[in-house]
C-alpha cells in the first residue's frame, strides 16, 4: 500500500479572506479534502483510527498573526470570520481536521526546540521578514523574524507530506526541510527520523493573484486600499465596481498569451478569469482576443459575483452561529492535539530533555 498522505496548510487570520487566498490556496485546500476522501473510500481507510488513512489539517494560524502590529479585539473576531469562511469555501470539519493554533500548545513549544536546529543565516534570507519589516529591520518583533521556524513546526508535529501553498509561502517550506533534514542528522538515526520532509505543493492555474491597483504586487490583505482586493465578504455592487474601478491599459486583449508581456494587470485578471473558469490563459484569450476591458471587465465581474454568491451566503449564516463554531474549533483542536502528540515526545526525547 503507498504510504498515506497528510496534507497540512494554514492561513493567517488578518482581515478577511480575499480571492487570492481563495484562488491560490483554499479552493485547492477543498479539491485536496475531497481527493482523500476518494482515496480513503477506494483504499478502504475510511475510520479514524485505519492505518494509512489519507488525512488533511488546516488551521488558523493565529500565533503567526501576532508577529505584526496588531489589535486582540480584531484578531479575535478575524480568527472566528476565518474559521467560517473556510468553512463556507468548502473545508468540512467532519472530513478535515479544522482548528486555530492558540488551541494547540505543541506549535509553539515545538518552535521552540526547533529554534535550536534554525540556523540565524537561513533566516536572514527569509524575504517575506525582508518585505514585512522593510526599513524599520530594528523596530521589527523577533516573532516576524523567528516566524518560518513556527511555520515549520506547523507542519513537521504532524508528519506532513504535503504542503498546498500558494508560490509566496515556497521558500519557508524548503526551510522547513532544511530543519527537518538537519534535526533528523543531527539528533536521529538513519533508520528512525523524527521528522518526515514535507513537499510543497502549488495548484498548477493561479498560483499568483496580484493586486487589481498593481500588477507587480500580490493581492494582499495588507494592501492599505479595499480597491486592491476583492473579499469573499464583498457585496456584488462591491465586487463589480473594484473589477471595473481595476487598473488596465488602453489596449485591447491580444489573442495569444505573449501579448501580455509587460501587461501585468491585464494578466492578472485574465489569470482570475482562467482559474474560475478552470482553464487556462489561451482559452480565455481565445473567446476575449481583441476585445477591449469595457466588454471583458463586466464579464469577469459577473462571473465572479456568481462564483461567491454561495460562498458569502454559507458565510454569513455560520458567523450567525458563535456556538457552532467555537465547537468546530475546539473538537478540531483536541484532534490535532491528539496527532501531534507522538511527535513533539519524540522530539524531546531526542534532543535529550528529560519529561
Ligand atoms: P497567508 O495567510 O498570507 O496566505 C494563506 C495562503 O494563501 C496564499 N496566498 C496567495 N496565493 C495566491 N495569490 C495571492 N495573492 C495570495 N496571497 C496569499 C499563500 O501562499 C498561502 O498558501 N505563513 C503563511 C501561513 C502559514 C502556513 C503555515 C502555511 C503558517 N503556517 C504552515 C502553510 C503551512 C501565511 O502567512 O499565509
Amino acid at each position: 500500500m503507498r504510504p498515506a498522505m497528510r496534507v497540512v496548510s494554514g492561513i493567517q487570520p488578518t482581515g478577511n479572506l480575499h480571492l487570492g487566498n481563495y484562488l491560490g490556496a483554499i479552493r485547492n485546500w477543498v479539491r485536496m479534502q475531497d481527493d482523500m476522501e476518494e482515496a480513503n473510500r477506494a483504499e478502504g481507510t475510511t475510520e479514524s483510527g485505519d492505518a494509512g488513512r489519507n488525512q488533511c489539517l488546516f488551521f488558523l494560524a493565529d500565533l503567526h498573526a501576532i508577529s505584526m502590529p496588531h489589535n486582540p479585539a480584531e484578531l479575535k473576531r478575524a480568527t472566528l470570520e476565518m474559521a467560517a469562511a473556510l468553512v463556507a469555501c468548502g473545508i468540512d470539519p467532519q472530513r478535515s481536521v479544522l482548528f486555530n493554533q492558540a488551541q494547540v500548545p505543541a506549535h509553539p513549544e515545538l518552535q521552540w526546540l526547533l529554534n535550536g536546529t534554525a540556523r540565524m543565516g537561513w533566516l536572514n534570507r527569509m524575504t517575506q521578514f525582508k518585505d514585512k519589516s522593510g526599513k524599520n529591520r530594528e523596530g521589527a518583533s523577533a516573532a516576524l523574524f523567528t516566524y518560518p521556524v513556527l511555520q515549520a513546526a506547523d507542519v513537521l508535529l504532524y508528519q506532513a507530506t504535503h504542503v498546498p501553498v500558494g508560490e509566496d509561502q515556497k521558500q519557508h517550506l524548503e526551510l522547513a526541510r532544511d530543519i527537518a533534514q538537519k534535526f533528523n542528522n543531527d539528533f536521529a538515526s538513519e533508520d528512525a527520523p523524527v521528522f518526515t520532509l514535507p513537499d510543497p505543493i502549488s495548484p498548477p492555474k493561479a498560483a499568483r493573484i496580484m493586486n487589481l491597483r498593481d500588477g507587480t504586487k500580490k493581492m494582499s490583505k495588507s494592501d492599505p486600499s479595499d480597491m486592491s482586493r476583492i473579499e469573499l465578504a464583498d457585496t456584488p455592487d462591491e465586487v463589480m465596481k473594484k473589477i471595473k474601478k481595476a487598473k488596465t491599459d488602453p489596449e485591447p486583449l491580444p489573442s495569444e498569451e505573449k501579448g501580455l508581456e509587460g501587461r501585468p494587470e491585464a494578466l492578472n485578471l485574465v489569470t482570475i478569469y482562467a482559474a474560475l473558469t478552470d482553464g487556462s490563459v489561451e482559452d480565455v484569450l481565445k473567446d476575449f482576443g481583441g476585445e477591449g476591458f469595457g466588454k471583458f471587465k463586466p464579464a469577469l465581474g459577473e462571473l465572479l459575483v456568481e462564483t461567491l454568491r454561495p460562498i458569502s451566503e454559507r458565510f454569513t449564516a455560520l458567523l450567525d452561529d458563535r456556538e457552532a463554531l467555537d465547537a468546530i474549533l475546539a473538537r478540531g483542536a483536541s484532534q490535532a492535539r491528539e496527532i501531534g502528540r507522538p511527535t513533539l515526545e519524540a522530539a524531546y526525547t531526542a534532543l535529550g530533555l528529560v519529561r
